[in-house]
């Protein structure tokens, strides 16, 4: 440790563990910089891959789940993060600007941070045996904490959803190659039938800051659910097609909240075997050099 900061071993190994964050069809669009007392995380819209994402929304859900993601691995090093959200108006991509001050980590901590390399995305069928409530009201309560809505879709709000997934489904199957990784994709995203539980995150703003936060919600949801043992899956497929996004905003959330991301949760068959992990770019590939002269000029 250095002057009250973490040293760059620490603040590297935190990195290399937070970009195993999801992101849309694994693009991930962030860069970095470790800055005198903090970490800067911008957006790197040149990994865009998607025309449907004109928004952005999706690269941006992504990095909201890695910034979470690099809250939670700093806890269980033993530094809280103090994060400054689009600190720039100037500049947009500039998502965020973390600083960290030394705290004791938690077993919670620890526990989340564990879970980071255990998670992936599970797209199979889910078995039949029901997820306890008290489980879905700890994710709900842990989107809550990071700013997001959680919605358990059942009933006549489920089969819309469901409707919406499995439109939005077809439709991107018929797509030729646009997607970075569509084979796996499409092949095996369960749709129906299938007992997984349908959440939907949702924010009361629709812009960035929003989406911002709506990626940590994301990454709160799938470590948790992790860390209990439940498989996910992250679905935004739906929501990027205008009018399925508004049939799930007004199905699911009764219109009051803008829905931004669907994440199927519940209990992978025992027998299935163990998921491939998916591959991440070096850190040294997505971390900037530190120019101390433009921090200045900020
Ligand atoms: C914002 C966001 C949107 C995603 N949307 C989809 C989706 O619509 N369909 C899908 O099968 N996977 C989706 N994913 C999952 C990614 O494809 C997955 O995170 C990525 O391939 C890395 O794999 P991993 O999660 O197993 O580490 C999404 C992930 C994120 C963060």
């Amino acid at each position: 440790m250095d002057r009250g900061r973490p040293d760059d071993r620490t603040v590297k190994t935190a990195l290399a563990l937070a970009v195993r964050a999801p992101s849309i069809d694994n693009i991930q669009p962030w860069r970095w910089r470790i800055e005198d007392r903090s970490v800067r995380l911008d957006l790197d819209p040149s990994r865009a891959v998607s025309s449907t994402d004109s928004e952005e929304r999706d690269l941006v859900l992504s990095c909201g789940a890695v910034l979470h993601h690099l809250r939670i691995t700093f806890a269980a090093l033993g530094w809280s993060a103090v994060v400054r959200r689009l600190p720039n108006p100037a500049n947009p991509n500039h998502l965020a600007t973390v600083g960290l001050v030394r705290h004791r980590p938690s077993p919670l901590d620890i526990a989340l941070c564990a879970a980071i390399s255990r998670r992936s995305t599970d797209r199979r069928p889910y078995t039949s045996w029901p997820v306890p409530p008290g489980y879905l009201g700890l994710v709900t309560e842990r989107a809550a904490a990071q700013g997001a809505i959680l919605r358990l879709a059942t009933d006549h709000a489920r089969d819309r959803l469901a409707i919406a997934m499995r439109a939005a489904a077809e439709r991107h199957a018929g797509e030729p190659g646009e997607r970075f990784e569509p084979a796996e994709r499409h092949a095996d995203t369960a749709i129906e039938p299938d007992f997984a539980e349908l959440l939907v995150i949702g924010t009361t703003a629709d812009d960035r800051l929003s989406r911002l936060r709506a990626g940590e919600a994301l990454s709160a949801v799938l470590l948790t659910a992790t860390n209990i043992g439940l498989a996910t899956c992250t679905l935004t497929e739906p929501l990027e097609i205008p009018s399925l996004r508004r049939s799930v905003r007004g199905g699911v959330l009764d219109g009051y909240a803008y829905p931004q991301a669907v994440v199927r949760i519940g209990w992978a068959p025992t027998s299935a075997a163990s998921r491939p992990v998916t591959s991440r770019r070096l850190i040294e590939d997505v971390l900037d050099p530190f120019d101390p002269i433009e921090v200045r000029a900020c």
